[in-house]
Formats: structure tokens, sequence, C-alpha cells
């Protein structure tokens, strides 16, 4: 593992502050400290930098300073979910594919390490990568050389690679799921963010910052007593600061009172602790799943109504003729969607499908326009069968 230790250089607290506050980075325990000097020393270099940490302590956040303060800043950051993208597509993603080279391949298409060239690649969950990838990613990672699925032509990018994971990389080598000299190569440089249970310190800085943000948003002047501190600060936090971040949303938006005592806390982490899916939410107070649902799946409908209706005007321009054009409501012309006959669990099924398809299969991107969590949309893919 390459020497670049927190502290090896001399930093000025005033320089590390400066830094921090431009790319985001909120907290000024010696833990966080000692992550923002690594970074500032790693980000001008081109080294390939691993971040871990557990899930919500801002690994992404860090990947992202790095590449801002790179030379590499004004290009492009491209943030991958290797996890969440199905074995067989996630190559096509990175490497870009042949027209031809697989069914559905009906163009030539530039993959991420071709559009990032002269930017940055962020492998985010890397530890779940499949196996037939991690060879590739080896590959590019010791000659930045690449290929196309359905090429044998070798090409060359000029990308960094951050890589993030929350899983032990160590217990993934030992139980064969991950490459060791993929994970030797990964950890040239190894950022460790320690759980927020681990650096108390950070979380009134953290609140305050979130208070700022959020609460300048919703208008709303919210005051935390000692007592309300000294609850935050207790907490274990096991969804780390992204837990911190929606409990003080949560507090904003629901909270009838503007001070926040010990009791308040309390109320607010009782609630999130309680076994939930995303849809009983605090945000989602007041309406009931199913119409919450329905609701989702009409509007999403609409767009997809709206997107063959473009699709269709296009092929029309192409043919020379006249767009087809379709009255609001009215379906029936050969769509893929016909509202009179599809079911409920029809309709979510095709918009899913939909959606999948609409961002390459990347479930990250298909949850977020779905407005669901990626672990209800891997259930739903997998009750669908799709
Ligand atoms: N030090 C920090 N300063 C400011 N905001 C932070 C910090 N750490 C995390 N956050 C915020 O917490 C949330 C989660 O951060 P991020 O997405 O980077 O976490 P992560 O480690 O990538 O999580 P996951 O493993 O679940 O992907 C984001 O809203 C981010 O802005
Ligand atoms: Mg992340």
């Amino acid at each position: 593992m390459s020497d670049v230790t927190a502290g090896a250089t001399n930093i000025s607290p005033g320089d590390r502050q400066a830094f921090q506050r431009r790319h985001g980075i909120i907290g000024r325990s010696t833990e966080i400290r000692e992550v923002v000097d690594t970074i500032m020393q790693v980000a001008p270099t081109d080294i390939t930098v691993l971040v871990t940490g557990e899930s919500g302590t801002g690994k992404e956040v860090i990947a992202k300073a790095i590449h801002g303060a790179s030379r590499r800043a004004a290009r492009r950051f491209i943030p991958v979910n290797c996890g969440a993208i199905p074995e067989g597509i996630l190559e096509s993603e990175l490497f870009g594919h042949e027209k031809g080279s697989f069914t559905g391949a009906v163009e030539t298409r530039k993959g991420y390490f071709e559009l990032a060239d002269g930017g940055t690649i962020f492998l985010d969950e890397i530890g779940d990568t499949p196996i037939s990838t991690q060879v590739k990613l080896l590959r590019v990672l010791e000659s930045g050389e690449f290929m196309r699925v359905g090429s044998s032509e070798p090409r060359k990018s000029d990308v960094r690679i951050i890589a993030a994971t929350n899983k032990s990389l160590d217990e993934e080598v030992r139980s064969k799921r991950f490459r060791q000299d993929l994970y030797f190569r990964l950890r040239s440089v190894n950022i460790r963010i320690p759980p927020l249970r681990n650096r108390r310190g950070d979380v009134p800085l953290l609140v305050e910052s979130f208070l700022l943000s959020l609460a300048g948003e919703a208008r709303k002047d919210i005051l935390i007593t000692d007592d309300g501190m000294a609850a935050l600060m207790r907490h274990s936090w096991p969804g780390n600061v992204r837990e911190l971040r929606n409990v003080i949303e949560s507090i904003i938006i629901l909270e009838r009172g503007n001070v926040v005592d010990e009791h308040v806390v309390a109320k607010y982490l009782h609630l999130m602790e309680e076994p939930h899916d995303e849809r009983s939410l605090p945000m989602h107070l007041g309406k009931a799943p199913e119409q919450a649902e329905r609701e989702l799946i009409f509007r999403l409908l609409w767009e997809i109504k709206t997107d063959i209706q473009e699709l269709r005007g296009m092929v029309g321009e192409l043919q020379h003729r006249p767009p087809l054009s379709l009255p609001p409501g009215d379906n029936d012309h050969g769509g893929t969607v016909n509202m009179d006959e599809m079911t409920l669990r029809g309709m979510e099924e095709e918009l899913i499908a939909h959606m999948l398809h609409r961002f390459h299969g990347n479930r990250r991107l298909a949850a977020e326009a779905l407005n669901i969590s990626e672990r209800t949309l891997y259930r739903k893919i997998k009750d669908y069968g799709l």
C-alpha cells in the first residue's frame, strides 16, 4: 500500500477549512481532519483511491472532493453503481459496445471509460462487481486499455479511478468473490471514513449545517436545546451522516414547534428505527401507501405515454409522414400501454421495465426516477421476474 499517510505534510488549519468549505465536507474531528489531509495530498495526483466506510459515512462526498480538487475538475465525474447494474449490462456501460454485439445493441455506443476521458470514474459498490468484469477493470487500471463489447480493438482512455465500498474487501477476497490482484491495485491509497458514532464531536456541526440549509429552504427557525443536542450526540447512528440528515429533515418538516429538546429528538429517532419501507417514512405520512403508489404509477404512465408520442413523432418525421397525434387519454393505437386492459400490477411491471430500459439497466437511476429505494426496486424486479 502506498504510503500516503495523514499529516505527512503540513497542512494549515486555514487551508484545510477552506478546502472543506469548498467541497462541502463537514467535520472537525481528528478522524475527519486526517481524511481531509489525505484527500488534499492525493487529489492532485492520478493515483487510484479506494474509499471505504459504512453506508452513509460520506464516501461519495469524498470521491467528489478528490475529483473537484484535481486537474480533472473541469472534465466529467461519472459515478457507476457496480452493484446495481446487471452483469451483462455493466461491461457495455463501462467499456461501450459495437453495433450487433448482442441482442438489443442496435447501435455502437461509447462506454463510461470513453466518455470520462480526462475525467474521473467513481466505481461505487466495487465489492459487488461480477468477477468477469473485475478482470477487465484490472486491465484498464494496469494499462489504461479496454475493448468495447464485441470488438477486439484495444482502446485507451485517460481516466482516474476512485472506488468505494462498504463491504470488507479482505473478506470478499477470502471468500473468492473479489480478485486479490484487483484489490491490491485499487487500494494504492485507502481512505477509511470512520462511522459517525466514533466521531460524535462532528454531530453538532453537521446538525447546524443541515439546519441552515434545510430549515432555510423550509423558512423555519429551529432551536435545538442543549439536552436535545446531547441526545443527538448519544445516538449510535447506524445509518451515519445520511441518517442524521434524514432525522433533521423530518424534524424540520413534521415538528410543529420550533424548540427541539431531548423528548422531540427521542420521538424522531424512534420513528426512524421502526421497521418500514420507504413509503411509510415520515415524509409520506398522511397518504395511504396504495394511494401514493397509484399516484406514482399514473404520473409515470403519463410520462411513458409522452415518450411514446415523442417517439411516434420522430418515426413519423423519419418516414416523411405527418406524425400521429394522440389525444390525451387515447392510447389504443398500438403503443405498449393499453390502459383499458391493464391491471395495476401489470402497469407497475410495465413501468419498471420501461425505466430499467430507459436507464440502460442502471437500477440506481431507475429507482430515483421511480421515487422508490433501490432495495424495493430489486424486490419488484425479482417479484416480476424482470
Ligand atoms: N462529512 C460530511 N459533510 C457533509 N455532508 C456529508 C458528510 N458525510 C456525509 N454527508 C451527507 O450524507 C449523505 C450520505 O453521504 P454519501 O452518499 O456520500 O454516503 P456513502 O458513504 O456514499 O453512502 P452509501 O454507502 O450508502 O452509498 C449525503 O447527503 C451527504 O451529503
Ligand atoms: Mg454512496
